[in-house]
């Protein structure tokens, strides 16, 4: 209802100025109430949360550092899904990691816990726990949401829940391990970053970093003598390297056991040599049914994931799931579904099997970006011969493709990015944005093969140190945000459009290198990272992730109503070399934000990072989640409140937590407006 009466004016509200304060800000007349910490209980009969170190039971509680986020709706007696229900639904979200330093996990021990040589088992079994996703049932009382502690579609996914690997790689020999001897599942999920909303009503979650929690021996690569070892290294896992947090050394028993992936068995089914080959996947959750399987979906690649953005969805006709990698010099990719779009998918209540028949059979392509603002989808394929016949890396097969997608990528010359974190696809024109963060290593002149040259889709090498006349050329550390047409409009093309959207900047960079998009006070940012698209009112979600910035500000999230790919112009960045000689490096650029179509709309606490954002479907509340608030408090300082950096959302001197969000409006309008 409603629905026909008069438009507010989006983006009507006064911008929020940058803030060092250990608060979340958000402009006069709106609300931003917090909903569900870390420690959260979401089972009946769960105590209140200490937050002294000492609570354990986390496979109850809200988990840490609270990323992605969707919201499903339900209907008013809380029996079905309602995708339209705005009075009560279900958040699903990630929780990424744990604040630490040097792999001590600051704030979930009384002082910082065991040293990572020497792990306690009851330490790690708490912190394993806190990782995963939850799914928690949020409803309206008295107008306002609360969480609904004994809900009994709480759930909690955490590394140790079984898991199903489907998809082509299921059954796999590079996917046996001695948990699963036939390849067909693993133990759980980790280190997950962005998600996705399927049209099927379901979650989609992304694992990220999750090579960083295996450890792998001094001499690993003699004992395996095989391709294993090309395919680990560029994966990022070295011999000779510890897990985050040491968990392989907490005992001999299979849930600490198998964070090492040494070769250390006879064959692959003694050991967990494999393990690393079950994460780096899409991972699909059905948050309305807790007892329903978890699948990780094969088909989507191996790589660091982070959110998952689907196409516009025409009947009859395949449609495209956009994905990037976030690492520096990574990739982004699409998956383009086998299955054409049958509408009534849309309502079906078997939602796994729906997701097994669009996301277990089609197409990967990698994207290369050409100088003349044009841009090519390649298929992942074994049967392209650059594929088939790579130097770096013997493919086996098509799975061996989807398992190493990344080297697949390099064998087909895809273009280098600077770090891709979330893509998502505008509500209207259907292009697809994505966050490129920031790459300390994109240079004028690279060197070496971890640096990247400037080029014209990752055109820009100064930042923020750009200060007083000097340039010491620290890399494209305030990144930007990329954007694509498909050819056609269509989710099957095989070749694109992009330009430039935006690039982060300080507000009083030089306009000419830095400042490329002419942001002011009320608009600066730095390090795109989450980027979320209201279905309500089509506001473009921009979250930072920022170390650049944050001697000025904390970080943030602004609101922008973006134009379309093509709407700026071609722009030439010119570069003085080493050698004194001039580079120009033409890059295409979206029309510049006015001060009515990009604003900032919230700052968060001290040394958090803003991500995950999700709304009930009439637009009036919006969730936002709050990520590691003083995560850059130092272990000596666990035990002593004093010292830590934030004390956000609880206060005095309580530890911080990270944290959901819900922003409402005073009046009752939609938010952004
Ligand atoms: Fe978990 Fe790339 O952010
Ligand atoms: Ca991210
Ligand atoms: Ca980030
Ligand atoms: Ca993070």
């Amino acid at each position: 209802g409603g629905d026909g009466g008069p438009r507010e004016t989006l983006l009507a509200f006064s911008a929020v100025a940058k803030s060092l304060s250990d608060t979340v800000t958000v402009p006069p007349g709106y609300t931003a109430s917090v909903l569900y910490r870390l420690g959260d209980p979401i089972a009946a009969g769960v105590a209140a949360y200490k937050n002294d170190g000492t609570d354990g039971d986390y496979e109850k509680r809200a988990g840490d550092h609270h990323d992605g986020m969707e919201y499903f709706g339900l209907n008013a007696a809380g029996t079905a899904r309602d995708p339209n229900g705005s009075e009560r639904g279900l958040l699903a979200m990630n929780h990424e990691a744990t604040s630490d330093e040097g792999g001590r996990v600051i704030f979930m021990h009384p002082a910082g816990g065991s040293p990572i040589n020497a792990r306690v088992a009851a330490e790690v079994d708490k912190e394993v726990a806190a990782h995963g996703i939850s799914i928690v049932e949020v409803r309206k009382v008295n107008g306002r949401f609360q969480y609904v502690q004994d809900s009994a579609y709480n759930r909690r996914i955490t590394p140790l829940t079984p898991v199903e690997l489907s998809g082509p790689a299921r059954g796999s020999a590079l996917l046996r391990t001695r948990y699963s001897n036939s390849g067909a599942t693993t133990r759980g999920t980790i280190n997950n970053c962005g998600t996705g909303y399927t049209p099927w009503g379901t979650l989609l979650s992304g694992e990220e970093n999750w090579a960083n929690y295996f450890a792998r021996g001094a001499s690993d690569d003699a004992a395996r003598g095989d391709k294993s070892v090309a395919s680990l290294r560029r994966y990022g896992k070295n011999q000779g390297s510890t897990g985050r947090h040491g968990w392989e050394t907490a005992g001999a028993d299979d849930r600490y056991a198998r964070w090492n992936i040494s070769q250390l068995g006879a064959t692959a089914l003694d050991d967990y040599r494999n393990e690393m080959n079950t994460y780096g996947y899409i991972v699909e959750v059905d948050p309305y049914g807790n007892d329903t399987p978890v699948k990780k979906r094969t088909a989507l690649g191996r790589f660091a994931h982070e959110s998952a953005a689907f196409s516009k969805l025409v009947a009859g006709k395949p449609f495209a799931v956009y994905m990037g990698d976030d690492s520096r010099g990574e990739y982004m990719y699409k998956f383009v579904t086998q299955a054409s779009w049958d509408a009534a998918d849309a309502n079906a209540t078997n939602r796994i099997a729906i997701g097994d028949k669009y996301l277990d059979n089609g197409k990967l392509y990698v994207a290369r970006f050409n100088p003349d603002g044009t841009g090519a989808w390649i298929e992942l394929n074994i049967a392209d011969t650059r594929i088939a016949t790579y130097a770096g890396y013997s493919f086996a097969d098509q799975v061996d493709v989807l398992v190493n997608a990344r080297l697949a990528a390099d064998a087909v010359g895809a273009t280098k990015m600077d770090r891709p974190e979330w893509c998502a696809t505008h509500p209207t024109t259907g292009e697809v944005y994505f966050t490129l963060t920031n790459n300390s290593n994109r240079k004028v002149d690279a060197t070496g093969s971890s640096q990247m040259a400037v080029d014209p889709a990752n055109p820009r090498a100064y930042g923020d140190s750009y200060k007083g006349g000097a340039v010491s050329a620290p890399g494209n550390i305030n990144g930007h945000i990329i954007r694509i047409r498909e050819n056609g409009g269509e989710a099957t093309a095989n070749a694109f459009a992009w330009d430039v959207y935006l690039f982060g900047s300080e507000a009083d960079a030089d306009g000419a290198r830095i400042n490329l998009s002419g942001l002011t006070a009320d608009q600066d940012f730095s390090s795109p990272d989450g980027l979320w698209f209201s279905k309500a009112t089509g506001i473009c979600w921009i979250q930072t992730d920022d170390g650049a910035y944050t001697d000025v500000t904390n970080c943030m999230m602004l609101a922008a109503l973006p134009g379309q790919v093509g709407d700026g112009g071609k722009t030439t960045l010119t570069y003085t070399k080493a050698d004194s000689s001039t580079l120009n490096v033409d890059t295409f650029m979206g029309k510049k934000p006015t001060a009515d179509t990009l604003k900032r709309f919230l700052v968060g606490p001290v040394s958090c990072e803003i991500t995950g954002c999700a709304e009930t479907p009439d637009g009036k509340a919006l969730f936002v989640n709050v990520q590691h608030p003083g995560e850059n408090t130092p272990l000596a300082d666990a035990a002593n409140p004093a010292r830590y950096t934030s004390h956000w959302p609880d206060g005095g001197t309580a530890r911080p937590r990270s944290s959901t969000l819900v922003i409402t409006k005073d009046d009752g309008g939609r938010i952004g407006s």
